[in-house]
Parts: C-alpha cells; structure tokens; sequence
C-alpha cells in the first residue's frame, strides 16, 4: 500500500524541527543555501528593484529579507505557523515584508495580486499537491513573469540514496535507488530522527509533465555546484564532486 503522510501531520513536523532547521541560519540562509543555492537563484534573476516578488515557503524568511533589501515588494507564504514566527522576529518591520499563512497549493488568499517573480526555494518537494501549486504560481504571475524553484535533485536524492562505506567507515560511493518511486519518504535529519521532515520524490519526467501542464515555458536550469571563490573560502569542500544535490528551474509565464 502507497505510504501517506497528511499535510497537517507534515506541517506538525516543520513546526516541530522549526528552531532546530533555521538554527544555524546566517544572514543568507545556512552552508548549502550560501555555497550552492543563493548564488543559482541570483544568477537566473533580473533587477528587482520595485518588483513584486512571492517567497512561496518563505520559512524563517532570510530570502524574502535579501529579496526586499535589494528593493523588492515581497509577499511570503508559509504553512507552518513556528516558521512564520521565527520570521517575524528576524524580520525588521521596515522592510516592510507582508507574511501570510497559507498553503502553496491553494493560494486563493492572494487573488488580486500579481507578481512579475516568484521564488521557491526548496518547497515544491514537500507539497503533496504539486500540480496544483505549479497553477497556482501560473496563476499568480504577470504575463511574462518568471517562477524560479529549487528542489533536491530528484537523479540522486531518491529514498535510499545515501553513501556506501568501506568497513573502516569511509565513504566510498553514493549510492542512488528507487529514482522512479513517486511519493513520500523521510529526511532523517539528525535533530527529527523520531518524527522526520518528510518530502516527496519525483521523477524529472513527472516535474517535466507538470511544468508543461500548467502552461509555463523552461527557460533555465541550473546543478549548482560550489564556486572557485566557495572552494576557497570552504577548503573542505571537494573540486569533483560526487553528484548535484539541487536543481533550480526558471519558468517562464
Ligand atoms: C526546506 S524549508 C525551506 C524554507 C525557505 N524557503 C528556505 O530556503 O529557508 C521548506 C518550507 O516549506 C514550508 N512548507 C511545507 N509545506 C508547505 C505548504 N503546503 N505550503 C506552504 N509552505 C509549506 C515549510 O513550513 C518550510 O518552511
């Protein structure tokens, strides 16, 4: 039988691991979101200055903050209510960012309002209702706007996935399985080993299907991987990695 996990139980689970997740937070997010996502997400946006911008899952909000310093309007939704408090704080009130409770996958609250982008930054994997969320950034964008989202790389984060080690404990290879398995699993987080963060796992033709549904166009897709400047200010870093551990798409409306 196909494993479930309710949306409400899932969204518990975030404002469970809440602090634990955005505890090492900097300014700009934490090592990942420094090293390989930022850099991506930047790189495939245009000015946005005066802009209207979403932050669709927003979480404890560092993005919606970086967005609106540069001088973006910025919405952002989140569905659990431990994020959108730990945003709260960490949020200077001139920034002048409007946060909303809500689901990505219904975001009738919104009618009205037109974004020229929207950004989703490691989300669409936690929603059960995919489609529905890929129509409701549709929905919500300008003609011509653009919806940029990053994901876990569907080829190599898959259910088992994971490092095989030799018997002295190093690690040897990465091993991927189950890629064509659609449906939830558990992020074993080292803090929510009891109740994990649960995500759901995608083929590339499946996100391929449903970004065509909802009528956007790819215009760009990036495998970040660290920068010769990320290498040396992160020396531990290895050059030749073993695999990408996020995509990021932009659509085009
Ligand atoms: C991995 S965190 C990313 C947060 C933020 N974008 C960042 O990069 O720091 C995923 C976020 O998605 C939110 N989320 C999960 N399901 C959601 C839903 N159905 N609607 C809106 N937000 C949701 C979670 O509460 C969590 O804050």
């Amino acid at each position: 039988m196909k494993r479930t996990v309710s949306t409400d139980e899932a969204i518990k689970r975030w404002n469970l691991h809440a602090e634990s997740f955005t505890a090492t937070y900097t300014k700009y997010g934490d090592r990942s979101r420094i090293i390989n996502l930022n850099p991506t997400i930047f790189s495939l946006m245009d000015e946005v200055d005066g802009k209207q911008v979403l932050d669709a899952g927003c979480g404890e909000g560092y993005l919606s903050r970086v967005l609106a310093e540069k001088g973006a309007e910025v919405a952002a939704v989140d569905y659990s209510e431990k994020m959108l408090e730990i945003a709260d704080k960490r949020t200077p009130s001139d920034l002048g960012i409007d946060y909303h409770h809500g689901n990505c996958e219904n975001l009738s609250f919104l009618d009205g309002e037109q974004f020229d982008w929207i950004i989703s930054n490691m989300v669409i994997q936690d929603l059960e209702d995919y489609d529905a969320a890929f129509r409701e950034m549709y929905r919500l964008l300008k003609p011509g706007g653009s919806f940029v989202f990053s994901i876990l790389h569907p080829c190599f984060i898959t259910p088992n996935s994971g490092w095989v080690r030799n018997e002295r404990g190093e690690k040897e290879y990465w091993k991927v399985d189950r890629y064509f398995y659609e449906g939830v699993y558990d992020q074993r987080f080292s803090f929510a080993a009891d109740k994990p963060i649960v995500w759901y796992h995608r083929s590339l033709t499946s996100y391929f299907k449903v970004i065509k549904q909802a009528g956007f166009v790819i215009e760009d897709m990036v495998e970040p991987k660290p920068s010769k400047e990320m290498l040396k200010q992160y020396p531990e870093l290895k050059e030749d990695l073993n695999c990408a551990d996020f995509i990021v798409f932009k659509l085009r409306k």
